[in-house]
C-alpha cells in the first residue's frame, strides 16, 4: 500500500509553473534606450560608444544599468529554423557577443521586440514564436525584454503578454519584463503578476506641452503624460512599475523643461531610461540626468508612487513619501512665466491614505533641502517662499530634523 502511495506521488508530473521572476525590479528600472534619438539607425558601433561614455560621464554610477536595443536591430526575416536573427550590417558581431560585452562593462542588456507579427518598424514579431525567441534571448544574455504592441490583430493584450512571460519563464534566464502595451488595455489592472512595468500612454515626444497628431497615432508631451497618470498610483509598487514613457531630457526641451520632466518622473517613481545621445551632450543635461539625490526620490525601497497635493494657477504641488519618515516635494509650474511660491508648513496637512503616511508640520520640524540647488534651506518652522522659474520645477526632500 505504502508503495503504490510512493509510486503515485512520483509519478505526479513536475509542473513548472509559470510566472514571472520575482524581485528583479524592486526599485524602477533604469538605463538608456536608442529608440528616441535613434529610432531605427541603430549599429553595434553606437551601443559600444554609448557604453564607454557612460563609464566615464557618471551615468553607470549614477544607476543607469539596463542599455536597451531598441526596434529595428533585426534582419527583416527570420532565418529557415524561425529564430530571429540580427540585421548582419548593424550587429555584425552578433547578439550574443554584444550581450557579453555589455556584461564585462558592468551593464545588463535589454532587447525589442512585439507581442504583434510584426514590430512597429515591420520586423519579425514575436507572435506564435514565444517560446523559441525566450530561447534565444536566454542564449544571448538578455536580461531586459521590451514587448510592445503593434500589429496585435484580434490578440487579447493580457492572453498574450502572459505567454511571453511563460516563455521568459521556461527559459530560465531572469529577465525584466517590460510591457509596452500604451495603455490601451489597462495593463495597470492585470500587469502586476505579468511584467515588471507597463506602459501607461502612447509615445512620449521631447516636448513640454502639446500634442503631436499623426492621424492614426498621436505622440505627447511631458505634461500631457503627466496627466494620463491620475488615478494609476494605487497600481505601482517594488517589482511593478507604472511606465510613463523613457526620458527626452536632453533631446531639444529648454534645460528648465527638462529639469521638471526628470523631477515629475522621479516623483512618479518611473522607470529612467536616457534617451538621448549620451556621447555628446552639454553639462547641464549630464547634471540633470546625474542627479543623484533626485534619483534617490525615484528609487527610494519604499517604492510609493507620489500624488498631487495640490493645484492652483497650473501650479502644482506634489509630494511623495520616502523611506525613514522622510517626504519628497515637487513643486511644479506649468506655466511659461515665472510665479511665486509660498508654503506655510504648518498650516498643511499632507496625508496619504495609501501609503498610511502623514506629515505633520505642526508637530514635527523636517529639514528642507532644494534637490536642484544642492543646498539645505532650512526647517519647515520657516514659511518657504521663492520665485518658481516658468516650466520649471523644485524638488525638496524633507527629512524629520534630528
Ligand atoms: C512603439 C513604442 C516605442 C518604440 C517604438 C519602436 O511606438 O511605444 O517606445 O519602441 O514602438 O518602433
Amino acid at each position: 500500500m505504502r508503495k503504490t502511495m510512493l509510486l503515485l506521488v512520483l509519478c505526479v508530473p513536475v509542473c513548472v509553473c509559470a510566472q514571472k521572476f520575482d524581485g528583479l525590479a524592486l526599485t524602477p528600472p533604469m538605463g538608456w534606450n536608442t529608440w528616441n534619438t535613434f529610432a531605427a539607425n541603430i549599429k553595434e558601433d553606437l551601443v559600444k560608444e554609448t557604453v564607454e561614455a557612460m563609464l566615464v560621464n557618471g551615468m553607470q554610477e549614477a544607476g543607469y544599468t539596463y542599455i536597451v536595443i531598441d526596434d529595428a536591430w533585426e534582419a527583416k526575416e527570420r532565418d529557415a529554423q524561425g529564430n530571429l536573427v540580427p540585421d548582419p550590417n548593424k550587429f555584425p558581431s552578433g547578439m550574443k557577443a554584444l550581450g557579453d560585452l555589455l556584461h564585462e562593462r558592468g551593464f545588463k542588456f535589454g532587447i525589442h521586440n512585439c507581442a504583434g507579427t510584426k514590430t512597429c518598424s515591420g520586423y519579425p514579431g514575436g507572435r506564435g514564436h514565444e517560446f523559441q525567441d525566450a530561447r534565444s534571448y536566454a542564449s544571448w544574455g538578455v536580461d531586459y525584454l521590451k514587448y510592445d504592441w503593434c500589429e496585435h490583430g484580434t490578440a487579447n493584450a493580457e492572453e498574450t503578454y502572459k505567454t511571453m512571460r511563460d516563455a521568459l519563464y521556461t527559459a530560465r534566464r531572469p529577465v525584466v519584463f517590460s510591457l509596452c502595451e500604451w495603455g490601451d488595455n489597462k495593463p495597470w489592472l492585470w500587469g502586476q503578476k505579468i511584467g515588471h512595468l507597463w506602459r501607461t500612454t502612447g509615445d512620449i515626444t521631447a516636448c513640454f506641452d502639446c500634442v503631436k497628431d499623426h492621424g492614426t497615432y498621436k505622440d505627447w508631451g511631458v505634461l500631457q503624460i503627466l496627466d494620463k497618470q491620475e488615478g494609476l498610483r494605487k497600481y505601482a509598487g517594488p517589482g511593478h512599475w507604472n511606465d510613463p514613457d523613457m526620458l527626452e531630457v536632453g533631446n531639444g526641451m529648454a534645460v528648465n523643461e527638462d529639469r521638471a520632466h526628470f523631477s515629475m518622473w522621479c516623483m512618479l517613481a518611473a522607470p529612467l531610461m536616457a534617451g538621448n545621445d549620451v556621447r555628446k551632450m552639454t553639462k547641464e543635461t549630464l547634471a540633470i540626468l546625474t542627479n543623484k539625490e533626485a534619483i534617490a526620490v525615484d528609487q527610494d525601497p519604499l517604492g510609493v508612487q507620489g500624488f498631487q497635493y495640490s493645484a492652483k494657477d497650473k501650479m502644482e504641488v506634489w509630494f511623495k513619501p520616502l523611506s525613514d519618515g522622510a517626504w519628497a516635494m515637487c513643486v511644479l509650474n506649468r506655466t511659461p512665466r515665472v510665479q511665486k511660491f509660498r508654503f506655510d508648513w504648518k498650516g498643511e496637512a499632507v496625508a496619504d491614505s495609501f501609503s498610511k503616511r502623514e506629515a505633520r508640520f505642526d508637530t514635527t520640524a523636517y529639514t528642507v533641502r532644494d534637490l536642484w540647488q544642492k543646498k539645505d534651506l532650512g526647517k519647515t518652522d520657516i514659511i518657504f517662499s521663492g520665485d518658481v522659474a516658468a516650466q520649471d520645477a523644485i524638488l525638496l526632500r524633507l527629512s524629520p530634523a534630528k
